[in-house]
This record gives structure tokens, C-alpha cells and sequence, in this order.
């Protein structure tokens, strides 16, 4: 990165303007509180990704009339091992929830979903901890190379078959706070070591 000294320098394009994202928002919002009229609902964000996702989701949520009675919202954070564009799906639980999820209408809030082996995982932890309901909501998916066949209930927009940062989404920690999804220049990841 030490040639592309600024964040416009490193963006090839914008995929997703912070409009495209607050409607999809939106959108995943009116779902879910539908999903939840007048019940209790656990949203549970995927740390680090999730972090926008899930507030916003939450507020979004907040302001649909009839939506769930409480709304909860709690963290997990987890980090897959892999390289620095794909995961591998062996995943390290950084930090657990805080909440017990027994009995509890969960939904877990993804950033973006790729080979599955991330979300899968977490179902699986989850669901043995016997939720009511447990169902996910993915911001991006990106479908192309999904190794296992996940349940996602909400599905907020499409990612192109690219490695993309922004709204949470990093490249070695880096460009989560761009208010939009960008597609990265290819010399940002030849100039890695
Ligand atoms: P999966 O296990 O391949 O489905 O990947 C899920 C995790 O990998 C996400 O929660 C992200 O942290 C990361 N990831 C996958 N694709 C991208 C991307 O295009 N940009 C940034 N992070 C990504």
C-alpha cells in the first residue's frame, strides 16, 4: 500500500453508494420486523464486519410501526483463518455474546457471505444453544464460490465476484469506515509482501 497514499488512490470504483445501502437497509428492516411483529428480537452482529450493519439495521428496525416488541443487539466476534482475501472457515471466537441466546428469536448479521464456511460455523454454535428461532441476515452475498449450502432468510445486495472493502468490510484492517462498497485496485494487492 505504501504507493497509494490515500484511500482515493487505492479505489478502482464504487460498487455501492451509501444510498444503495441505506435502502437495502431498509428493505432487510421491514423484513425482519414483519418476521418479528410484536415478538422479542436478538440481533447479533458479526464483529468486526457487522459493525455498521448492525446498528444501523437496528435503528432501521426501530422505526418500522408493528415491528418486534424488544430489540436486543449484541456481538460476537469472530476471525477466520485464511489468507488475506479468503476464509477458510476455521473460525476463532474473539469475543462470545453476551446475552443468552436460549429461547431467543436470533438473528445473526453478517457483512458479506462467500464460500459460507464462516456463517455455517456460526449457526451451528448457535443453534446449539437452543434459540427459539434462529435465522441470518447477509448485507452482500457474494454466491459465486459457496462451498456449503447456508440458510440466509434476508439478503440485502449482490457483490460481484471481487474482493471488496467498505461499511465494515476491510482489506488487512484497512477502508471499514468508507461510507460505500469499493472495488479495490489491483495494484493495492501486488504491492503486498
Ligand atoms: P466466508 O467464510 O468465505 O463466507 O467469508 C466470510 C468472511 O470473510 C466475511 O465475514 C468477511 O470478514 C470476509 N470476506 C469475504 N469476502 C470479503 C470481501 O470481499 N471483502 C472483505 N471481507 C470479505
Amino acid at each position: 500500500m505504501n504507493t497509494l497514499a490515500t484511500y482515493d488512490e487505492a479505489i478502482e470504483r464504487t460498487l455501492y453508494t451509501a444510498e444503495d445501502i441505506a435502502r437495502a437497509i431498509g428493505r432487510l428492516a421491514a423484513e425482519i420486523a414483519r418476521d418479528h411483529a410484536g415478538q422479542p428480537l436478538l440481533l447479533l452482529g458479526v464483529l468486526k464486519g457487522a459493525l455498521y450493519v448492525a446498528v444501523d439495521l437496528a435503528r432501521a428496525i426501530a422505526r418500522v410501526p408493528g415491528g418486534p416488541s424488544e430489540i436486543f443487539v449484541d456481538y460476537v466476534c469472530a476471525s477466520s483463518y485464511g489468507n488475506a482475501t479468503r476464509s477458510s472457515g476455521e473460525v476463532r471466537i474473539l469475543k462470545d455474546t453476551s446475552m443468552p441466546v436460549a429461547g431467543q428469536n436470533v438473528v445473526i448479521v453478517e457483512d458479506i457471505v462467500d464460500n459460507g464456511l464462516t456463517l455455517q460455523y456460526l449457526q451451528a454454535l448457535l443453534r446449539g444453544r437452543n434459540p427459539a428461532h434462529l435465522r441470518s441476515c447477509v448485507l452482500f452475498n457474494k454466491p459465486y464460490h459457496r462451498l456449503v449450502d447456508v440458510p440466509i432468510e434476508y439478503v440485502g445486495l449482490r457483490s460481484p465476484d471481487e474482493f471488496v472493502v467498505g461499511y465494515g468490510l476491510d482489506y488487512q484492517e484497512l477502508f471499514r469506515n468508507l461510507p460505500y462498497l469499493a472495488q479495490l485496485r489491483a495494484q493495492v494487492f501486488s504491492q503486498e509482501g
